[in-house]
């Protein structure tokens, strides 16, 4: 595995591999890897011959209440993981690397940030597409691999590819979980013992939900009393937000169907949590959790 820090290096890396003929896939990530970024990895070993991993802390999508300074950090242990899942090329630039000077010009996600964490979070998605249309420009990848985790930024990403004409594949990769169902991240070490415990109850609420779908609710606000009560028995979990979306649009929708999305924020404690499941699919997709 190369480790390169440079936007000049990795550029002329990826346009060497092009030239030899090879597929570049590439990972954006912030790092702290977990199996859910490995997995990502592994997907791109898949689809593509070579894979760039990056890790960037990215300011431009925290806001100013957000945990950007203690937003967890292991250099060390990443590149370990990263070498031993076989990722060809590790990107880890600095803040001067990738914004030289503030960025003025960022892209505007349009109304796909309307709704779920676009108005709790202002400006991030336009923080994340504008740092992952920097990472595309920089890579120049043929494929490049997202968690469904994040369904709303995977939609996103999605459609600033298709919408700006960005000539790179994209692949949205299943969430991986913890034997318990909670779905894995970064974020997760912020969490007590107590909150740990507590937000097992996330993907609970999520499998009532599409529980309640499979039983033959269609009525929107009957999906969200089945997700919200589950919530409940977990006093330490605040709900930010329980929403169902259309998946392509990201609008609230009314019947449900399958295929819809059922995504939610909670809180426990200072950490903020989200997590989703498609109507009709449930936990599926999790090799753990199946159905
Ligand atoms: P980060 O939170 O590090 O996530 C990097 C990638 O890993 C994202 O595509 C995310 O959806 C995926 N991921 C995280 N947890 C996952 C899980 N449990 N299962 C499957 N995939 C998972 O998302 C970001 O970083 C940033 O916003 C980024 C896209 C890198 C732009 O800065």
């Amino acid at each position: 595995m190369i480790e390169l820090a440079s936007v000049a290096e990795i550029r002329a890396w990826s346009r060497a591999q092009r030239r030899a003929g090879r597929r570049v896939g590439c990972v954006p990530t912030m790092g702290c890897l977990h199996e859910g970024h490995l997995r990502l990895v592994d997907r791109a070993r898949e689809v593509a011959d070579v894979v760039a991993l990056s890790i960037f802390v990215n300011p431009l999508q925290f806001g100013p209440e957000e945990d950007l300074a203690r937003y967890p950090r292991d250099l060390p242990r990443d590149r370990a993981a990263a070498e031993r899942r076989g990722v060809d090329c590790l990107f880890v630039p600095s803040v001067e690397q990738m914004y030289p000077r503030p960025a003025r010009v960022t892209v505007d996600p349009g109304a796909l940030a309307d709704h779920l964490c676009g108005p709790r979070r202002p400006g991030h998605f336009a923080g994340v597409l504008t740092v992952v249309a920097k990472l595309f420009h920089v890579i120049e990848p043929d494929v490049a691999v997202f968690g469904r985790k994040d369904a709303q930024q995977a939609q996103l990403v999605r459609r600033m590819a298709a919408d700006l004409s960005f000539p790179v594949e994209i692949d949205v990769a299943p969430t991986v979980r913890e034997p318990d169902g909670l779905a894995m991240s970064s974020r997760n070490v912020y969490l007590s013992p107590a909150e740990r415990r507590a937000a097992a109850t996330i993907p609970q609420a999520l499998q009532a939900g599409h529980a309640a779908f499979q039983a033959g609710a269609r009525r929107a606000a009957e999906i969200l009393q089945a997700v919200t009560a589950t919530l409940a028995r977990a006093p330490a979990l605040r709900p930010e937000y329980v929403e169902v979306v259309d998946p392509e649009s990201l609008t609230p929708i009314d019947p449900v169907e399958a295929g819809t999305l059922l995504a939610l924020a909670v809180r426990a404690g200072t950490t903020r949590l989200i997590d989703n499941v498609t109507l009709g699919n449930g936990l599926r997709g999790d090799p753990t959790l199946d159905g």
